[in-house]
C-alpha cells in the first residue's frame, strides 16, 4: 500500500497508511521518488531516513514501499566502479544527466547489456550448495570473477553452460532441495544489512604487507584484522588511507568516502584510475571499487555507502579473495546516526551519539576477518578493515573513538605534533599498538628473519627511553646525560627520522619491502650495539657521531629494491668502521 508524507525533517521523512511494510524496507518518497529506508515503524506511521536531497518535497506526496531492504547487486561489472552510498553508478548517471546528484535516479548498478564471457566449471547433473564456483568471467586483466552458487541455494544442475551472457542472462537451471527450477545468472542480489556465511571464522595470522614501515614492522595488521586510525585535522588519515589502498598486498580494494570533502575524493578519483598496481603493473582500477559519499552528499546515505562497501567486499571474500576495505572517515557516519537519531527524538547517549553507537560501529567491524568461504572447496578468503576517524580536536576519549578501540585490534594513533613537525605518517609509537605482534613476528621468523621481532622490540624500548631521557634533559641539562644515553638519543633520533618517517610522495620511500624495512632496522641497531661496545672500550662518542658512513644510514630509504643487497654491505661496513675506532684505542692504551 502506498503512504503518504506527513512531515519532512532535513534528511527525515514520516509517512502514514504504510501497511505490510517492514523495518529497513526500501521505499521512494515524494513525487521526485527519492530513494530511503524505513528505521522506525508504530503501527502504519514509519519514519524514513531519504538517501537524497529532501528539499522540495512536503506533506501529502506519496510514499511507495518497494518491497524488498537495501541491497546490493552483485556480478560481474562492480570492479573499476565508483559508486554512490546506495550502488548507483555515479560515471554512468554523470553521462546521463551532466550531474552527480539529480534525485529520484535510478540506473542499474550493473550495466544490463554488457556481454561477459563465463567459463563454467560445473557439470550437469553436479550437486552443488551456496558459495560453490559455477564458473569464472575474467572481468578485468588482474581478477577473475568467480561466480558463485548464492549462500541460500543447494540443489542439482539440471543444466549449465558456458558461452557469452548480461548479467541477467540464464547460464544454467538448477532443481533446488524442493523440486524447483531456479534460474542461475551471473549477478543476485544481497541485502547490505545481513552478513553474507561462511564456513568458518579462523584466527588471522598472515600479516597485510602494506610497504609503510612503521606499520608493517611497529604496529602490523594482518589480512582479516581491523584497524582504527584517529587523528585530528590533517594529520595524515587520508593519505594513510591511500597508501593502504595503492599498496596493500591484497586482491581486490574497496574504499569508501564517507562525509570527506568533495575534493579529497576527487583526489581518489582522478588519481587512483592512473596508478598502476606494484605486483602486476596493471592499473590499480581493475582490482579497486569506490564508493563516494562526500559531505556535499546527504547525510543518510553514510550509513549506507558503509553497509553497501562491506557487502561488496564479503562478496569478494566468498571468491577466496584478501580484500582490503577503507572507511574515510566512520567519524562522518557517526555523524549522520547522531543527526538521524537526534530527529527521531531518540535519547541521547554520550555526546548525543545515539545509545545504539556502539554496536551499530561494531557490526561493521565484525565483518572482518579470515575465514574459510562457504562452498564444497576449500577457499580461504578474507576481510581487513582500515577505518579512520576524526575525533574533534584529535581528542581521543571521543565517543567514536572509543566505540571503534572497542572492536578493533590495531590502534594507528596520528598524533597532532607530529604531523606539524612534518614527521609523517604521523603514527605516534608511543601509544599506538597492535594486538597481532605475536603470530605476525611467527611470519617474520619463517619468511624474513629470526630476528627481526628482537629488533622491533630493542626499537621500540630505545624511544620508549628517548622519552624518558627527554624529561630529563629538559630538567637538568643535556650535559647531565652519559656518553651511552646521547648515544641513545641518537639512535633514537635515526629510528624517527631513518626508519619511520616515511614520505608517501617519493617514488622509491612510498613503497618499502618487508625485507627492505628488516635491512633498513637491522642498520640502525647493529650501529648501535657495535657503538654501545665501541663506548665501553673507551671510544669517544664524538668520534662514533662523526663517522661519515653514519650518512649512508640516512640514505638507506631512498635505495631502490633492487639494490637493496647494498644495504647488507653497509652492515659490515659499519662493523669495519667502528672496530677500526676501537683498534685506535688499544694502539694509544
Ligand atoms: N605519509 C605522508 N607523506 C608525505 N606527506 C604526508 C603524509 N601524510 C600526510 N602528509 C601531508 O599531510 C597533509 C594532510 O594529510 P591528510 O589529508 O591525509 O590529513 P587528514 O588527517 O586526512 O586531514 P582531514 O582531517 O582534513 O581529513 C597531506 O596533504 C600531506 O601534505
Ligand atoms: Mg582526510
Amino acid at each position: 500500500m502506498k503512504g503518504k508524507i506527513i512531515r519532512v525533517a532535513g534528511p527525515l521523512v514520516i509517512a502514514k497508511g504504510l501497511t505490510n511494510v517492514k523495518m529497513y524496507e526500501m521505499v521512494r518518497v515524494g513525487n521526485l521518488e527519492l530513494f530511503g529506508e524505513i528505521i522506525g515503524l508504530d503501527k502504519d506511521t514509519a519514519a524514513i531516513q531519504v538517501y537524497e536531497e529532501t528539499q522540495g518535497i512536503g506533506p501529502g506526496e506519496p510514499v511507495y514501499p518497494l518491497g524488498e531492504p537495501l541491497s546490493v547487486e552483485l556480478g560481474p561489472g562492480i570492479i573499476g566502479q565508483i559508486y554512490d552510498g546506495i550502488q548507483r553508478p555515479l560515471t554512468q548517471l554523470a553521462i546521463k544527466t551532466g550531474d552527480f546528484l539529480s534525485r529520484g535516479l535510478s540506473l542499474p548498478a550493473l550495466d544490463r547489456e554488457k556481454k561477459w564471457d563465463f567459463e563454467a566449471r560445473v557439470k550437469k547433473g553436479e550437486y552443488v550448495e551456496g558459495g560453490d564456483i559455477l564458473g569464472v568471467v575474467p572481468e578485468t586483466s588482474a581478477l577473475e570473477h568467480r561466480i558463485l552458487l548464492p549462500p541460500n541455494l543447494k540443489g542439482k544442475i539440471l543444466d549449465i553452460k558456458s558461452g557469452s551472457f548480461t548479467v541477467e542472462e540464464t547460464i544454467g537451471i538448477l532443481e533446488d532441495e524442493k523440486g524447483n527450477r531456479v534460474e542461475l545468472k551471473l549477478m543476485h542480489k544481497w541485502p547490505v544489512r545481513y552478513q553474507r556465511p561462511v564456513k568458518e571464522k579462523r584466527p588471522p595470522v598472515i600479516p597485510l604487507i602494506t610497504g609503510q614501515r612503521v606499520l608493517d614492522t611497529f604496529f602490523p595488521l594482518v589480512k582479516g584484522g581491523t584497524a582504527c586510525v584517529p587523528g585530528p585535522f590533517g594529520s595524515g588519515k587520508t593519505i594513510i588511507q591511500h597508501q593502504l589502498a595503492k599498496w596493500a598486498d591484497t586482491e581486490v580494494v574497496v574504499y569508501i568516502g564517507c562525509g570527506e570533502r568533495g575534493n579529497e575524493m576527487t583526489e581518489v578519483l582522478i588519481e587512483f584510475p592512473e596508478l598502476k598496481d606494484p605486483r602486476t603493473g596493471k592499473p590499480l582500477m581493475e582490482r579497486t571499487v569506490l564508493i563516494a559519499n562526500t559531505s556535499n552528499m546527504p547525510v543518510a546515505a553514510r550509513e549506507a555507502s558503509v553497509f553497501t562497501g562491506i557487502t561488496i567486499a564479503e562478496y569478494f571474500r566468498d571468491m577466496g579473495y584478501h580484500v582490503s576495505l577503507m572507511a574515510d572517515s566512520t567519524s562522518r557516519w557517526a555523524e549522520a546516526m547522531r543527526e538521524i537519531s537526534g530527529r527521531l527524538g531518540e535519547m541521547p547517549g554520550e555526546e548525543g551519539y545515539p545509545a545504539y553507537l556502539a554496536s551499530r560501529i561494531a557490526s561493521f567491524y565484525e565483518r572482518a576477518g579470515l575465514v574459510y568461504c562457504l562452498g564444497r572447496d576449500k577457499r580461504i578468503g578474507s576481510i581487513s578493515i582500515i577505518g579512520a576517524v576524526s575525533p574533534p580536536g584529535g581528542d581521543l576519549s571521543d565517543p567514536v573513538v572509543q566505540a571503534t578501540l572497542r572492536v578493533t585490534k590495531v590502534f594507528w594513533g596520528l598524533d597532532a605534533r607530529l604531523a606539524f613537525a612534518r614527521h609523517f605518517p604521523a603514527v605516534d609509537w608511543l601509544i599506538s599498538y597492535s594486538l597481532y605482534v605475536e603470530p605476525v613476528s611467527e611470519y617474520w621468523r619463517e619468511n624474513i628473519s629470526e630476528d627481526l621481532y628482537e629488533l622491533r622490540q630493542i626499537s621500540m624500548a630505545i624511544l620508549q627511553r628517548e622519552a624518558e631521557l627527554q624529561d630529563i634533559v629538559r630538567l637538568v641539562g643535556m650535559e647531565a646525560l652519559s656518553p651511552h644515553d646521547r648515544l641513545i638519543l641518537e639512535v633514537a633520533r635515526s629510528i624517527r627520522e631513518d626508519f619511520l618517517h616515511q614520505n608517501a610522495l617519493h617514488e622509491v620511500d612510498t613503497y618499502t619491502s618487508p625485507k627492505k624495512q628488516y635491512l633498513m632496522l637491522r642498520n640502525i641497531i647493529n650501529f648501535y650495539r657495535k657503538a654501545s661496545k665501541a663506548l665501553d672500550s673507551g671510544v669517544d662518542l664524538e668520534a662514533i657521531l662523526k663517522l661519515p658512513e653514519r650518512e649512508k644510514i640516512s640514505q638507506m630509504k631512498y635505495i631502490p629494491e633492487k639494490d637493496i643487497h647494498k644495504l647488507e654491505e653497509l652492515i659490515y661496513l659499519i662493523d669495519r668502521k667502528l672496530e677500526e675506532l676501537r683498534e685506535g684505542i688499544k694502539q694509544y692504551a
